[in-house]
């Protein structure tokens, strides 16, 4: 699988790719993901990317020209392109399952007050939005969903086991977690964890992962 990530700002997402999961699934060509400047789209001498918003307002918008160059140099015939915004549809664990099946993303990041709407309109195949609240910029809601996918791809993950388990997969939030040591201050680890009794240990794990869906997340009970 390919990601490339469109953004004015690439040095945002080198940390987040340069490290743990995202970079070791990399090196093991697990994935490829590359963040590339959109300013290498743009014309001129100062290779100007935004404009003033039609009808006035604050702020700037990002022109629709050198994404529309971009993609013509990158889409193939099996790529999805992204758009990330706050008016996109709301990503969550299914949609990164849907996404780590697709073998060539492209997200553009916006900045600025927007992206110029034909964008949107005519070069995108979907939008997305990381939650309802805004970001100064799209790369770090790209890095989010990159990091949500890569880590579904097949042999990411180190145990197999991980991905299955996690919260959202069986639609409810994770059960609590515990290592060593077995008492810190007072604080004591649940007696059914040390007992060996997998069934019982299963029983509660189930128990608290639906009371703790139950209290912080009934959305997700159907
Ligand atoms: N850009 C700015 N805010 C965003 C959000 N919440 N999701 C996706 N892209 C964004």
């Amino acid at each position: 699988m390919k990601i490339q990530i469109l953004t004015l700002f690439p040095g945002i997402c080198h940390g987040v790719l340069g490290e743990s999961m995202l970079k070791r699934a990399r090196e093991r060509g697990l994935v490829t993901v590359e963040a590339l400047d959109l300013r290498e789209w743009a014309e001129g001498r100062h290779r100007v990317t935004d404009d003033m918003p039609y009808g006035g307002g604050p702020g700037m918008v990002m022109k629709v020209e050198p994404i529309f160059r971009a993609l013509s140099d990158l889409r193939g015939p099996q790529t999805r392109v992204v758009l990330m915004t706050p008016q996109g549809r709301k990503f969550d664990q299914s949609i990164a399952r849907e996404y780590s099946r697709v073998e060539h993303l492209i997200l553009i990041c916006g900045h600025y007050e927007g992206v110029d709407q034909r964008v949107a309109d005519h070069l995108v195949d979907d939008e997305l939005s990381i939650g309802d609240y805004v970001l100064t910029n799209g790369a770090l809601a790209a890095l989010v969903v990159t990091d949500a996918i890569v880590r579904l791809i097949p042999g990411v993950l180190g145990d197999a086991e991980s991905a299955v388990q996690d919260s959202f997969t069986s639609h409810l939030l994770d059960h609590p977690h515990y290592t060593r040591p077995e008492t810190f201050q007072d604080w004591k680890v649940p007696e059914v964890l040390l007992s060996g009794n997998h069934a019982a240990i299963e029983k509660w794990r189930r128990e608290q992962a639906e009371r703790l869906t139950r209290e912080r997340r009934p959305d997700l009970l159907r």
